[in-house]
């Protein structure tokens, strides 16, 4: 949450910085700023808004070589101009952007600041007054700058700039990611590389409690202790063409797009010379020696975690179990003697499960992080990885990364199994190529989708999506995934489940969706349909081929029993993107959502 930029080479800064503002927006686009540092001193734009907003409100004729940017999701105050980055000392002297959350800014408030008026609401204003106190006291920029942030706590990607230094920015993290990346004769700073691939693919990942003083000519990474390191650039392997939309109209509807692509780049990923499934030997190893999986995920991972959980119990035979990231820590279950964590995260920087890891790790647990994003913190500080291979996911409703976790949720169950000598009872990569071509078929039936959600979503208020077994599970995204972009009240239930209560709110034209790809529940998904009709409800059924039945409104080519939520899936993403659409909401960026949830 809240995207970081900086820049100081020979050029004009603006630029640089609002594009890279711009990707970055995902990260949070309630209000943004840049503040452009020339021989005139420091000059600050900010809006309350989109980065489109602060584009027009930036001054053309101000040009700069050193700047630093910010694009914000509110934490601590309200969106507005006041509360947006960069935020300044009370001189003007330093100006500074930040990403994350100060837990203890009353107490430094109260301990070093307490005659001082704040301008803003933000936890981030204590920063930049106790860094200018420390310099009044008669302390260098920089150790002021490695003091103030000795005393912080919490969670913080920073980035400051002194009008007395046209050299410099001052840059230091702590939970948070930042990266420099590292140019011919300019270097910038951002808090992922996506925003800076334009410029150059080297990059310099920086630790927590290291600061990092960012010059024309390099860098100089140092401790809060002030010990010196070393540390090289990597090639971020980033293609820039990844993350246009081109002709797309939202990336969202690109990315569902992309999904059939995604599961059979996995294919060969995760497959060896022989053509068979095989995942690294220490995942593998790791796995055998625990008694006892735990998923941790939130949101979008989190159903992928459900599905998961389905197949490594019922494919491979290891018990599983899934929970929220946000309530483990402080509701731990009773433990089993070996267990191993398993981290499903997008972004790899989910504050929540980053805090799971942290605690689990702490107790000594074994831990594999299933992530999109290689080098990201949770992929960093887990013991193993399993890359998504999904590519950038810009859009903040998650969907082709959804049904790349569950593939390699997939992989890993078929791995573990056959190298445990079990007969799956199917040829996993054929069912898999399949599931591509099933995808495929789906994302060119857009205008069906787009009538199904004239028909059924149109003018709600709220909508129901209810299946059984693994159904069930899909049914909880679908529903998430039309709640976040189209704003309507959408729950997913177990069908069985709704006459225990939830019926209650069945009446004349509620929407519901049922899905239909299992077998063993097919008679009683469609029972509870019509408890529903009865009821006055506009239902409709999606069903896979062999299960079709005259009425239903959508048919999904048929796939193996245990592949289908990759399949059931993409109808319920598009239904949801069309619903958003025909409702004028920004598809991609839905209100007071961020992509990276970087704060508890
Ligand atoms: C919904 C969505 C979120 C994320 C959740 C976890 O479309 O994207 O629910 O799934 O915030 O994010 P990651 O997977 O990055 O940990």
């Amino acid at each position: 949450m809240c995207g970081i930029v900086g820049y100081v080479g020979l050029k004009d800064a603006k630029d640089i910085l609002i594009h890279g503002l711009k990707k970055l927006e995902y990260r949070g686009y309630d209000s943004a700023g840049i503040a452009i540092l020339n021989s005139k001193g420091v000059h600050v734009f900010k809006e309350k808004g989109r980065i489109a907003v602060l584009e027009k409100a930036v001054d053309e004729n101000i040009a700069g070589t050193l700047g630093i940017g910010h694009t914000r999701w509110a934490t601590h105050g309200e969106p507005n101009q006041e509360n947006a980055h960069p935020h300044q000392s009370a001189s003007g002297r330093f100006t500074l952007v930040h990403n994350g959350v100060i837990e203890n800014d009353y107490k430094l408030k109260a301990d070093y600041l307490a005659d001082l008026n704040f301008r803003s609401e933000t936890d981030t204003e204590v920063v930049v007054q106790l860094i200018e106190k420390f310099v009044n006291e008669g302390e260098k920029v920089e150790a002021a700058f490695r003091k103030a942030l000795g005393l912080l706590h919490g969670s913080y990607a920073i980035a400051m700039i002194d009008n007395q230094n046209p050299e410099a920015i001052y840059v230091g993290k702590n939970k948070s990611p930042l990266l420099v990346g590292v140019g011919d004769g300019f270097n910038v700073v951002a808090s992922d590389a996506m925003a800076m691939i334009h410029v150059t693919d080297q990059f310099v990942e920086l630790m927590d409690e290291e600061v990092i003083i960012v010059t024309r000519q390099g860098y100089t990474i140092e401790t809060l202790a002030g010990q010196k390191v070393e540390r090289a650039p990597y090639k971020a392997e980033l293609d820039a063409g990844d993350i246009e939309k081109g002709t797309y109209p939202h990336y969202m509807l690109k990315e569902i797009d992309e999904q059939p692509a995604v599961i059979r780049k996995l294919l060969m990923a995760y497959q060896n010379e022989q053509g068979e499934i095989e995942i690294d030997a220490d995942i593998r190893a790791a796995i055998d020696q625990s008694d006892r999986l735990y998923i941790i995920a939130c949101g979008t991972s989190y159903h992928a975690g459900l599905v998961g959980k389905q197949m490594l119990e019922s494919i491979a035979g290891v018990p599983t179990e899934v929970h929220i990231a946000s309530e483990f820590s402080y509701n731990m279950p009773l433990l089993s003697k070996n267990p191993l964590f398993v981290f499903i995260s997008q972004s790899g920087e989910t504050a929540d499960s980053r805090a799971v890891l942290v605690h689990v790790k702490k107790l000594g647990f074994r831990t594999l992080t299933l992530t999109n994003v290689p080098g990201s913190t949770l992929s960093r500080e887990a013991d193993h990885t399993l890359l998504l291979h999904a590519g950038p996911e810009i859009a903040v409703a998650s969907t082709k990364a959804y049904t790349a976790q569950i593939a390699v949720l997939s992989i890993l169950a078929v791995d573990i199994a056959e190298h445990n000598g079990m007969d799956i009872g199917f040829d996993f990569t054929k069912e898999l190529s399949i599931v591509a071509n099933a995808m495929e078929a789906l994302v060119d039936q857009k205008d069906v989708l787009e009538q199904m959600a004239r028909d059924y979503l149109t003018g709600t208020r709220n909508a129901f999506y209810i299946g059984r077994a693994v159904d069930y599970y899909v049914c909880l995204e679908a529903a998430l995934k039309l709640k976040e972009i189209s704003y309507v009240q959408a729950e997913g239930f177990a069908g069985g489940e709704l006459k225990h209560g939830t019926i209650a709110l069945i009446e004349k034209g509620t929407p519901v969706i049922a899905l239909a790809t299992q077998y063993h529940v097919n008679g009683s998904i469609r029972s509870n349909v019509k408890e529903v009709v009865s009821r006055g409800a506009n239902a409709c059924i999606i069903s896979l081929e062999g299960l079709n039945e005259e009425g239903d409104s959508l048919v999904l080519p048929e796939v193996h029993d245990a592949l289908t939520p990759l399949v059931s899936v993409v109808p319920m993403q598009l239904l949801a993107y069309y619903a958003a659409l025909q409702r004028d909401c920004d598809v991609d960026k839905p209100r007071n959502l961020a992509k990276s949830v970087t704060v508890e």
